[in-house]
This record gives C-alpha cells, sequence and structure tokens, in this order.
C-alpha cells in the first residue's frame, strides 16, 4: 500500500484534548444534537459583545451561530443584547472556547468559525490561534469545504498566521484588506475609525484533509459521521 505522506501539522506537538476538563456549569445546546443535516452550524470565538454575531444570526436565518466569549463583563452585555433581540438561530456561551470547543462539537460538523480581532498576544505569540497545537483540532471541527475567518489589525499577527496557514497547516488561504466601510465587531467600527488597515484572512479546509483528532469526541459528543 502507498503511504501518505504526512502535513507538517501532524509533526508538530500534539494537542491533548483529553487533559481539558469540562467548563464549569457545562451543557451541551440542544441545537448541537436536534440540528437538521441541511442546515450549516457555524462558530463565533472571542465574540465580545455580540456584535457581530447578532447581526451574522439576523441577517443569517437559515444558519446557526455558537458564540463563545470568555471574559465575564463582555459576555454579560452580549447575552442581554441576544436575550433582547430574542433571535433564534444564536447560541451564547460564557466560556473558554478551547475547553468548550472539546467537550460540545463533533468532528466534520462546522461550516465556518470567525476568529474577529482576537487578543493580539504580542508578547505571547504561543498564544495567537494559528501557533497553537490546539488549531490542529479545531480544524478537524470544519467540514471538508468549511472555513476558518480570523481579521486583525496587526499585520504582524497576519503575517505569521498567513505563513503558519500555508506552511504548518496546509490550508489554500486568502488574505485581503477589510473595506473601509466595515462594521462588523466593536474593534472593527475603532480601528477603521483610527484609519488603521484591518486584514483578513479566510482558510479553507480540502478534501481529504487528515488530523490526528478526525476520530476524537467527548464521551457525550455524538460523532455525526
Ligand atoms: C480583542 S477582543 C475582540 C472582541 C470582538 N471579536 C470584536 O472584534 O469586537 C478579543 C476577545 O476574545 C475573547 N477571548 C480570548 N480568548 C478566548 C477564549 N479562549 N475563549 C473565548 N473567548 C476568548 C476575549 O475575552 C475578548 O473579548
Amino acid at each position: 500500500m502507498m503511504q501518505q505522506p504526512t502535513l507538517s501539522h501532524q509533526k508538530t506537538r500534539a494537542f491533548q484534548p483529553h487533559k481539558l476538563s469540562a467548563p464549569r456549569d457545562f451543557i451541551v445546546p440542544t441545537i448541537i444534537n436536534e440540528i437538521e443535516d441541511n442546515v450549516p452550524l457555524l462558530l463565533e470565538i472571542g465574540a465580545g459583545k455580540g456584535k457581530h454575531a447578532l447581526s451574522f444570526a439576523t441577517q443569517n436565518p437559515g444558519k446557526q451561530l455558537i458564540a463563545i466569549e470568555r471574559t465575564r463583563n463582555k459576555f454579560e452585555a452580549f447575552a442581554k443584547l441576544a436575550t433582547q433581540q430574542n433571535v433564534d438561530n444564536l447560541n451564547a456561551i460564557h466560556a473558554d472556547a478551547i475547553a468548550w470547543i472539546v467537550h460540545a462539537i463533533a468532528p466534520r460538523s462546522i461550516a465556518k468559525i470567525f476568529i474577529l480581532y482576537p487578543n493580539p498576544e504580542q508578547h505571547n505569540p504561543n498564544q495567537q490561534w494559528l501557533n497553537m497545537p490546539f488549531f490542529e483540532f479545531l480544524l478537524s471541527r470544519l467540514k471538508v469545504g468549511g472555513e476558518v475567518v480570523l481579521a486583525t489589525n496587526i499585520e504582524a499577527y497576519m503575517d505569521n498566521a498567513a505563513q503558519q496557514a500555508s506552511a504548518v497547516w496546509c490550508l489554500p488561504n486568502i488574505r485581503h484588506h477589510v473595506p473601509i466601510d466595515s462594521e462588523r465587531t466593536h474593534f472593527e467600527v475603532k480601528y477603521l475609525a483610527r484609519g488603521e488597515t484591518c486584514w483578513e484572512l479566510t482558510m479553507r479546509k480540502p478534501e481529504g484533509y487528515k488530523t490526528r483528532f478526525d476520530d476524537w469526541h467527548a464521551s457525550n459528543v455524538k460523532d455525526k459521521i
């Protein structure tokens, strides 16, 4: 039998999902087990006060969005608006996205992941999303053809992300400028108003893509396939 070439990311230190406890008061939202096969499920990581999540869900009633925010005061502002606006295809989650995704999300179940203006982590680049072993786990949760959309106002963050996307994660990707009239998130509004350039990187999971977590799921998660 011909041996498959090992992708670069499979030579990196592997993430260890079994070592992560579930977030406090963790429950799997009913939507995860009840979602119909033809309804796309999307994730937003670091949703802040939920500006993007609320408008995306409102504009895309045929899609389900799970938006996760770790910081309590931001999440509370987000949750308040989500309750007021009563958008039934939006699930606002207060948790660390890493532990939450490990315990809630099945392999190959997500159509798109938004990471909009993540913390820059300039002094701790190991914590930038594309530098983390967790990124391989995140890719295992994407469907084939699924996308990760990353936006930032920090050129060095974008340069590194684009380099990692190609060289380590072997993902087809496109980098472009965010239009100056875009106002998806509070941070985007702030940066563009200051005249800063914002970049966006869209990465796509190609057919035949393999990770070391394709068959791994937490005990409470049903594997969809
Ligand atoms: C710079 S803010 C951007 C917020 C929002 N996306 C925006 O553009 O307005 C980054 C956010 O990511 C959140 N965050 C960082 N790491 C996280 C994690 N592991 N899980 C969930 N949220 C996280 C932070 O709490 C913070 O609110």
